[in-house]
């Protein structure tokens, strides 16, 4: 049949795999809610600039309710004859209400109402990862703050580097996901116009006030180009490349936490909550979570990678292939939602296990450099206390001692020069205390970062 929304110039059906191929109805129905409030606000404004009269518009904002109320309560029956949701939805829309429901689409078309209607499902969706990304941090911090002067073992090629606090390496955390915030919100503040007035590509002949939907639709402004307003996708990669980079520090958070739960390292407890069993090996946790989310970074940057190659040489203005932008959109935000939900619950169960960390530091020399720069407050140049402290912690590999197990003769065999005072700088706590500047791992430093996180969280 050629009984279509666009069948007029046709005058043969549409093959019915060319009709499974080209509809997106599966997977773009879940923008029904956005498509609705857009017809509303076009509708209001047709209304105001005397396309449709009022009675008109009551007869679609009524017939648009029932509509929406099909959906909600899953009666409405999707059709892939009528391709996608804009589709189903106005024809839907005619049938109830009758030859009004055909004059919706005056001074519209689909491309600037696609445009519009990922916008506002995509400005929503921000809005939600948003809000966990913020328990995330919140979470992270609040751990942050009850662990300034814990003492870990910093790691630099994942060998014991330098003594730190596990506040300061949750901090560190915490800056990354700052940063992703920001990221966000810029994508956010770029994305949030108006593209509908758009129409086809070249505007309207139809009076439209774009700044009335703008405002209805809580856009900051209209867009300022109709072809660039149907066929940017752009902001759809921005938002990508911030889940990228997201998932990304997930995804090293992750690692550390799969890392800091194994036997061998011994640093956390993670809730069985958040892990599961083997069905084989009786004695097994495995933090499950973890390494799910980062498994998941692969999907993510996937998507990234279709939406960038789906944009490179479309001309202008739409083509269908903007129809790929939404599997991948979706799938992003749902990945990036239920990641940022997991680790929000997580991370503020993690225990630290103090004494294990405590331990791992002690024994891995991480205090040579405090002792190298002892040496330098010595007169040594700093390059020959280099190479003395590495002689001593060659001697301290042979006879398994630590830096602080060593009698000051043995020291002093290194360095004549060395004096008792120089147990105070071998000790873990003197050693963190000693990094007592902006951005060090001293725990009063530690504790201030902690209380300004928190402050830029309050300001969001
Ligand atoms: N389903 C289409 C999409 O997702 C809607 C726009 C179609 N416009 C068109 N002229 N075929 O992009």
């Amino acid at each position: 049949d050629t009984s279509k929304l666009w069948g007029g110039r046709f005058s043969e059906a549409t093959d019915s795999f060319v009709q499974r191929f080209t509809a997106s109805v599966n997977f773009d129905q879940r923008m029904a809610a956005e498509d609705i409030a857009g017809s509303l606000a076009h509708a209001e404004m047709l209304c105001k600039v005397g396309v449709l009269s009022a009675e008109e518009l009551r007869e679609i904002q009524d017939g648009l309710a029932r509509v929406s109320q099909e959906i909600e309560d899953g009666s409405f029956q999707w059709s892939i004859e009528l391709e996608d949701v804009h589709m189903n939805i106005e024809a839907r829309l005619t049938e109830l209400i009758g030859i009004t429901g055909k004059k919706l689409h005056t001074g519209r078309s689909r491309n600037d109402q696609v445009a519009t209607d990922i916008r506002l499902y995509l400005r929503r969706a921000i809005d939600l990862i948003g809000a966990e990304l913020t328990r995330l941090q919140a979470g992270t911090i609040e751990l942050a703050a009850a662990n300034t002067d814990t003492i870990m073992p910093g790691f630099t090629h994942l060998q014991t580097a330098q003594p730190v606090t596990f506040g300061h390496h949750l901090l560190a955390w915490n800056e990354m996901l700052q940063r992703d915030y920001g990221r966000l919100m810029d994508c956010r503040a770029r994305m949030n116009q108006s593209p509908l007035g758009a129409a086809a590509l070249a505007g309207t002949t139809y009076p439209i006030d774009r700044a009335q939907t703008a405002r209805a639709l809580a856009f900051d402004k209209p867009t300022e180009n109709s072809l660039d307003s149907v066929s940017d996708r752009d902001f759809a990669i921005e938002f990508c490349a911030f889940a990228s980079l997201l998932m990304t520090h997930l995804s090293r958070m992750s690692e550390e936490l799969v890392i800091w739960t194994s036997a061998q390292f011994n640093f956390i407890e993670l809730p069985d909550r958040f892990c599961t069993g083997s069905s084989i090996m009786p004695q097994k946790k495995n933090p499950d979570v973890p390494e799910l989310v980062r498994g998941k970074v692969g999907r993510v940057n996937g998507h990234l990678v279709s939406l960038l190659t789906l944009m490179k040489s479309q001309p202008l203005a739409y083509n269908k292939d903007n129809q790929e932008d939404k599997e991948p959109l979706f799938d992003t935000i749902d990945t990036v939602l239920d990641s940022l939900r997991a680790f929000a619950d997580m991370v503020p169960a993690i225990r630290p296990r103090k004494e294990q960390m405590r331990e791992a530091a002690r024994s891995g020399f991480s205090t040579a450099t405090d002792l190298a720069d002892y040496l330098v407050g010595l007169g040594l140049p700093f390059r020959d206390a280099h190479e003395v402290v590495g002689k001593a912690v060659a001697h301290g590999v042979e006879h398994d001692l630590d830096l602080a197990e060593m009698s000051l003769d043995t020291l002093q065999g290194f360095c004549t020069d060395i004096g008792e005072d120089v147990f105070e700088v071998l000790t873990l706590e003197g050693s963190v205390s000693a990094r007592d500047h902006l951005g060090g791992t001293a725990p009063a430093q530690v504790a201030a970062a902690a209380k300004r996180a928190t402050a830029l969280l309050a300001e969001r």
